[in-house]
C-alpha cells in the first residue's frame, strides 16, 4: 500500500540530504542502480595480501586499458544485502559465506582475494558509510508509522556489490599483477517487479556452463553470455530463462541470475553444485529451512521432464530472494505451477525474510549486526 503521507513532508527530516533519501520511492525501485554516497576500495599486488582499504566518494575508477578484467574478464563479484530490521538495527545475512565464495572464485581465476575477515569488515564499513540508505531516522522504527522504515521491511534493502577485479596490465594471458577489491551499494526493491510468479522459458539453444568451466564460481564472465537468451525470452513475453546442462541438455541447471527448486509431494529437489551451478547462499539457506519444516531436500540431477510432474517450481538468490515460478515453457509445452499464499515458496519466503528482517529470532547465527 502506498504511503498516505509522504515522509519528506515530515518535520523529522531536517536536511535536504534527508529529503533526498526519504524521496526514494521504494515501491517503484526494482533492481537498477541508484548510486549511494560512498564506496570501498583496496588494492593489492599479486602474491601480497590485501590490507585495509579506504572509503571514498562513489564514482568512476581509473583503470589501465590493458587491465586483466577489461581484456580477459578476470573478475568476480558478490551480492548481499543490508536490511533495516523492525527494531531499527542494520543487519547483514551470512556475509561470511560471500567472503568464502569469493576466495573459492579467486582460486579458480588465479586472483589474490581479500581474507574473509577483511571482506566482512569492508562490507560493514561500506554499509555504515551509506547508512542513510538504510536508516534515515534515529527514532527506532517501532515508534514510527510503517512508511518511515527505509527501506520498508519486505520492500527493499541496500544491495551490496563486492567486486574483485584484475586491474594490473596483462597483454599476454596471465594472472594480473594487481587486484582491486571494491564495494559499492544501491538500494533495491524486487528483482522482478511482477507480484505474481515468473514465466520461465527453457533455453534449448544456449548453455550457461559446462563441466570444468567457471559455472560454479561467481565469475563476471558467467553473466554477460546469458543476456542474449534473456533478451530473446523477454521479447516473447517471458520473465526469465532456464538453462539446461551442457553435457546432455536433459537436466535443468540454473536461471539467468538464480538457483531453481522443484517441489513434488514432500520432496524439494534442486540441481547439485558440482561445478556448473552457482552455490547460492539463499539456495543453501532455503534448503535448510525447508528441511526444518519437514520437507525432504534432495540435491540431485533434475531432469527437464520432471517439470511436467512438479507441483511447484521456485527460484532463489540474493537479488531474487525466493520467487515462485508460475509457468515454465519448453518446446511447445507450457506448464503451470502453484503460486500464492498456500504455496511452499511463499512460506519459505516468509520464513527467510522474517529472519533477515529481525521479525523472528535468528537461531542459526546467520545474522550479523552492524
Ligand atoms: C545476486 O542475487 O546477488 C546476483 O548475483 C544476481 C545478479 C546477477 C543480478
Amino acid at each position: 500500500m502506498a504511503p498516505s503521507v509522504h515522509p519528506s513532508s515530515s518535520p523529522l527530516f531536517t536536511s535536504k540530504a534527508d529529503e533526498k533519501y526519504a524521496n526514494v520511492k521504494w515501491d517503484e525501485l526494482g533492481f537498477a542502480l541508484v548510486p549511494t554516497d560512498y564506496m570501498y576500495v583496496a588494492k593489492c599486488k599479486q602474491g601480497e595480501r590485501f590490507s585495509k582499504g579506504e572509503i571514498v566518494p562513489y564514482g568512476d575508477i581509473s583503470i589501465s586499458p590493458c587491465a586483466g578484467i577489461l581484456n580477459y574478464g578476470q573478475g568476480l563479484f558478490e551480492g548481499l544485502k543490508a536490511y533495516r530490521t523492525e527494531d531499527g538495527r542494520i543487519t547483514l545475512f551470512r556475509p561470511d559465506q560471500n567472503a568464502i565464495r569469493m576466495q573459492t572464485g579467486a582460486d579458480r581465476l588465479c586472483m589474490t582475494p581479500p581474507s574473509p575477515e577483511l571482506f566482512v569488515e569492508a562490507v560493514k564499513q561500506t554499509v555504515l558509510a551509506n547508512n542513510k540508505w538504510v536508516m534515515v531516522s534515529l527514532i527506532p522504527s517501532r515508534f514510527l508509522p510503517f512508511w518511515f522504515y527505509v527501506p520498508p521491511p519486505g520492500k527493499g534493502a541496500l544491495y551490496i556489490r563486492p567486486l574483485l577485479i584484475g586491474t594490473g596490465a596483462v597483454l599476454g594471458i596471465a594472472s594480473a599483477p594487481e587486484y582491486t577489491f571494491l564495494i559499492y551499494t544501491s538500494p533495491v526493491g524486487n528483482y522482478h517487479k511482477a507480484s505474481s510468479g515468473l514465466n520461465l522459458k527453457v533455453d534449448h539453444n544456449h548453455r550457461r556452463a559446462h563441466f570444468g568451466g567457471t559455472g560454479g564460481v561467481k565469475s563476471c564472465t558467467n553473466y554477460s553470455p546469458v543476456v542474449k537468451s534473456l533478451i530473446e525470452a523477454k521479447s516473447s513475453g517471458f520473465s526469465d530463462v532456464l538453462f539446461l546442462d551442457a553435457a546432455t541438455g536433459k537436466n535443468i541447471e540454473e536461471v539467468s541470475t538464480c538457483n531453481i527448486f522443484i517441489l513434488k509431494g514432500n520432496i524439494v529437489s534442486t540441481p547439485p553444485t558440482s561445478g556448473t551451478i552457482l552455490p547460492g547462499i539463499t539456495r543453501k539457506s532455503i534448503s535448510e529451512l525447508a528441511r526444518d519444516i519437514g520437507y525432504q531436500v534432495q540435491e540431485r540431477d533434475v531432469s527437464v521432464d520432471e517439470l511436467l510432474e512438479a507441483e511447484e517450481v521456485f527460484c532463489t538468490g540474493t537479488a531474487m530472494v525466493v520467487k515462485a515460478v508460475e509457468t515454465v515453457t519448453f518446446h511447445d509445452k507450457k506448464i503451470k505451477y502453484k503460486t500464492g499464499e498456500k504455496a511452499l515458496s511463499t512460506k519459505l519466503h516468509l520464513i527467510l525474510t522474517n529472519i533477515q528482517m529481525g521479525v523472528v529470532e535468528d537461531k542459526k547465527g546467520w545474522i550479523v549486526e552492524i
